[in-house]
């Protein structure tokens, strides 16, 4: 009996890591991937997380400044300037990749599902890239057109239910090894 119980324990205990695994990615790139992956449109928002002083003396093409994002503290919840991009991918940059792995984090908190830590513009233009000046702070669609929103949200749920299938085959493989192992322990 008691070691049907642990059993039972040990099974939600599976189910549960498996569940928390599914939901949140942050990826980091190399300033090569950061460039190959703007190129081919594969994210929705390009996100600036420097000072306004850093962004005015060059950015990434088609940036959206967003300063306070890496700041200490930020609180939990959807940051203004970026409502309605919750399950668009969304890169972020900063000098170095430092603060844009703080932002990242802080969007994590805030609901966002796919995020993309792109490092900083010291890689960018070590590496050959370029960046512009005196183009102002885009504006992300995902923001103001609902119908990117939609097209994020689908895509992204498409993507969970990749995942979470994933997550259930291996919760029902543990599943079954732990039944086959409690019966045996019974029998004996
Ligand atoms: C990504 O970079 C951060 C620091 O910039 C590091 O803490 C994290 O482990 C890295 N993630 C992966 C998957 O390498
Ligand atoms: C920036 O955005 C504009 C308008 O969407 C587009 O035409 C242009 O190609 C983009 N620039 C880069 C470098 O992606």
């Amino acid at each position: 009996m008691k070691f049907g119980f642990l059993l039972f324990l040990a099974i939600f205990a599976c189910a549960a890591q498996a569940h928390e695994e599914s939901t949140i990615e942050i990826t980091n790139l190399t300033a090569a991937e950061l460039f190959e992956g703007l190129d081919h449109g594969d994210f929705d928002v390009l996100v600036d997380v420097r000072s306004a002083e850093e962004y005015a003396t060059g950015h990434i093409a088609n940036a959206t400044l967003m300063a306070d994002l890496a700041v200490e503290g930020f609180p939990s919840a959807t940051p203004d300037d970026l409502a309605g991009c919750e399950n668009c991918r969304v890169a972020l940059y900063c000098r170095t990749g430092a603060r844009a792995a703080v932002a990242a984090t802080h969007l994590v908190e805030a609901g966002f599902h796919v995020l993309y830590n792109g490092g900083g513009v010291t890689q960018w233009t070590a590496a050959g890239y370029p960046l512009v000046t005196g183009t102002d702070s885009v504006v992300p669609p995902c923001t103001v057109d609902t119908t990117v929103s939609e097209q994020c949200t689908a895509a992204t749920h498409a993507e969970d239910d990749h995942h979470s299938s994933f997550g259930n085959t291996n919760w029902d493989g543990s599943r079954a090894a732990l039944v086959v192992l409690g019966v045996t322990v019974l029998l004996l």
